[in-house]
């Protein structure tokens, strides 16, 4: 398949793995890359920004394929040198950066003069349209459906993506509720040209992350997910585990959250440590609904292999005799 999205990018299937916090090293980047996506390290699960460059270098130990950085730029409870590890990924010779979580702009004139192409993901036309706006080469649009932070609005990619179709110039990716062929299809039906998945691609073999949260996340159904953070205005979708629903429960409180009071429950660190040790209960992750989808944990060649297959059958066969029925 050939897309605006696999020519700008130079990959040979329209599929990314969106950054993933503690996911997104070395080992994910490189295997979605071999199997002719676009792999994606999270920049800020390094500790530094010259550590970030040398999981730049591992990974490009692990592929001779095109992979991204992704750059994350949420508040945080510990401030965090943006321009330092913005810097360390021009200085890596890395040509596609995936942006998400603040407008962009401040970096972009780094990222222009060295050449590299710009991917902001946004929760909203109104921002996808500023990112093109602004300069960015494409957008990935997150639906509601997705794993992450998917903002306040709460607007389906059913109608996100044909939207995006109609206001849009710049390439865009789907993203949110993506996890099989006929995903893929529906995504390039609407108008994309590509598709992001980030908990789809945690339940791989190659994920760095223990078996037990694999298969977790193969025996939870579509609604194994919680919208916390929700009273605090900055939205995540996790797996509904019981600290997910202590944090819910918090939230439920009258008055208004404060977030010392739901802060120990979800530091990163224990996210971090729950994905090492398989403890489901340590703290809290990110998933997206997709995970009612998920029944397997095969290798990254297998699933992106399978999804285009089932993406080309289903427009190439079913589509087409629904035409000449
Ligand atoms: C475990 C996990 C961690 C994530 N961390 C980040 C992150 O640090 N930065 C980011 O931009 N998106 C992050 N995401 C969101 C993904 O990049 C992607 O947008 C999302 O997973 C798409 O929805 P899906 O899970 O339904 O495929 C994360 C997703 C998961 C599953």
């Amino acid at each position: 398949m050939r897309t605006r999205i696999t020519e700008m990018l130079g990959i040979k299937h329209p599929i990314v793995q969106g950054g993933m916090q503690w996911v997104g090293l070395a080992e994910m980047a490189s295997a979605v890359s071999n199997a002719g996506g676009l792999g994606i390290l999270t920049g800020l699960t390094q500790p530094s920004p010259e550590a970030l460059q040398k999981e730049i270098d591992r990974c490009r130990d692990m592929t001779d394929q095109p992979f991204a950085v992704n750059l994350t730029i949420l508040p945080t409870i510990k401030p965090v040198p943006y321009a330092e590890y913005a810097q360390a990924i021009v200085d890596s010779g890395i040509k596609i950066v995936e942006t998400a979580g603040r407008n962009p702009e401040p970096f972009l004139p780094l990222f222009k003069s060295a050449g590299i192409k710009v991917i902001h993901k946004c929760t909203s036309i109104r921002h996808s349209l500023k990112a093109e706006r602004i300069g960015c080469d494409a957008v990935s649009v997150d639906g509601f459906e997705c794993a992450g932070h998917p903002g306040e609005d709460d607007v389906t990619n059913l109608i996100l993506l044909p939207l995006a179709a109609k206001r849009l110039q710049i390439p865009f990716i789907a993203s949110g509720g993506f996890g099989d062929g006929r995903g893929l299809a529906a995504a390039l039906a609407m108008g994309a040209d590509g598709i992001n998945m980030g908990t789809r691609f945690m339940v791989t073999k190659e994920a760095p992350i223990h078996e037990d949260v694999k298969h977790a996340m193969v025996n939870a159904n579509e609604l194994d997910t919680a919208l916390i953070y929700r009273s605090l205005s900055n939205t995540a979708r996790v797996f509904r585990n019981s600290v997910a629903e202590q944090v819910l429960d918090i939230e439920a409180r009258p008055g208004a959250t404060k977030f010392e009071d739901i802060q120990p429950l979800v530091q990163g660190t224990k996210g971090k440590e729950l994905f090492e040790q398989g403890d489901l209960d340590r703290g809290i992750w990110s998933a997206g609904m997709v995970v009612g989808l998920i029944d397997d944990i095969p290798s990254c060649e297998e699933l992106v292999a399978r999804i285009v297959a089932d993406a080309e059958a289903i427009i190439s066969e079913r589509l087409t005799a629904l035409m000449q029925a």
